[in-house]
């Protein structure tokens, strides 16, 4: 073990601040979710994840069962081995982290430090604009392009990666649905590994039926990093059961960066983690269940999308959400707020994305709910055409 003389440690008494950048440890998307009053809401057409009904006991979970309170830096072994499998991967491959944020934000705080150059894909989840800035990294921009159904745009793709050490993607992808193939997944790992960059991409969606048709972009080499958890799927987003996978040496520096930020893992949560994951009949019975739900709200979303000029969408190819874009110079701010005021439909607006004039759409409510709400928007898509 290494000691650190105390007396060799820098107080802020002696020395002052060591480095202050003043990270913005805020985001505005998050502050604006958190405080929705859900008391103006009639239907939620905007979130990102599935609610899902869980019953353990119906589930076979046995609470008696629940393995003692242990060490637990890298996520408990069976959970583990359970993740690998899922991925393919082996086990050394694989650490658990809290949700895919605590994945995400161990990975990049492994990665990222002031002047780091970060090509970040846009439209963006904004949180991940947020910590790199607050890892003091510089962002370049990545863009997709509606008219390639959102996929990253290739061109000049080698440029816009020179200089930077960190890339990073969701596939499929937030807010639109993308879903990048094992070849377009290939060819951004590829243009990463010649630019010297390792590549982040975060697969929470990629848990929706559908999307694992695709593989891990994990198996794409030791360059490249993924991030993903139970949550957006399976509506366990509250047991926090999120994963790493990348090449082990890379993850013993993800492992330090978890003893300083967040310490142990949880054995309760890992453990029922573990129960769902080994419950193959129920886990498939389940993802069907999902799939039907997703696709049925799909296809109603496109109808919806179909009936009305002032909207267009590329429509998404796996989940629940997708990106709606309004007439040009239409404030997707004041519509989402019309929205709730006329409507009391929930939507979220496309600039917590970095896309001003649309909205982010979703299907993940109840058949009857999808469709009144729905009705309630159509009125309100209609006067933008006026
Ligand atoms: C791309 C992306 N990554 C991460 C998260 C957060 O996932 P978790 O709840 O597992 O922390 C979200 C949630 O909206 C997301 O869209």
């Amino acid at each position: 073990m290494r000691a650190y003389p105390v007396a060799s440690l820098p107080t802020t008494a002696d020395n002052g601040p060591m480095h202050d950048p003043r990270p913005l440890l805020h985001d505005p998307y998050i502050e604006w979710v958190q405080t929705q009053p859900a008391d103006r809401f009639d239907y939620d057409l905007g979130s990102s994840g599935l609610a899902v009904d869980w019953d353990w006991r119906a589930w076979g979970v046995d609470l008696a069962a629940m393995p003692a309170e242990q060490p637990n830096w890298r996520g408990i072994e069976p959970l583990r081995a359970r993740l690998a499998a899922h991925l393919g991967l082996g086990v050394d491959h694989v650490v658990v982290a809290p949700g895919t944020s605590g994945a995400n934000a161990l990975a990049l705080s492994a990665l990222v430090a002031p002047g780091v150059r970060v090509a970040l894909e846009h439209p963006v989840y904004s949180p991940m604009t947020r910590l790199v800035q607050a890892l003091g990294g510089d962002i370049v921009s990545l863009p997709r392009r509606a008219a390639l159904g959102w996929a990253i745009d290739p061109a000049g793709l080698a440029e816009r990666l020179a200089g930077c050490e960190v890339c990073f993607v969701s596939n499929p992808h937030n807010p639109t649905g993308c879903l990048l193939d094992d070849e377009a997944i290939a060819t951004l790992a590829g243009a990463c590994e010649r630019a010297g960059a390792t590549l982040v991409v975060d697969e929470v969606y990629r848990e929706f039926p559908g999307a694992d048709g695709v593989g891990t972009a994990a198996a794409h080499g030791d360059h490249v990093v993924v991030t993903s958890s139970l949550t957006k799927a399976y509506g366990l987003g509250g047991l926090r059961i999120g994963w790493i996978a990348g090449a082990p040496a890379f993850l013993d520096r993800v492992a330090e960066a978890n003893h300083l930020l967040l310490g142990r893992g949880c054995v309760p949560s890992e453990w029922l983690a573990e129960r769902v994951l080994a419950n193959t009949d129920a886990l498939a019975a389940l993802r069907a269940d999902i799939a039907r739900r997703a696709a049925a709200g799909r296809d109603a979303l496109d109808a919806f999308v179909a009936r009305h000029d002032t909207a267009h969408w590329v429509r998404p190819a796996v989940g629940i959400c997708g990106l709606v874009s309004l007439p040009d110079g239409t404030d997707g701010d004041a519509f989402t707020a019309r929205c709730r005021d006329e409507a009391r439909v929930y939507v979220v607006p496309g600039a917590f994305f970095g896309v001003p004039d649309a909205i982010r759409l979703s299907c993940g409510a109840a058949p009857d709910a999808l469709a009144a709400g729905l009705e309630r928007l159509d009125p309100l898509f209609a006067s933008l055409g006026r």
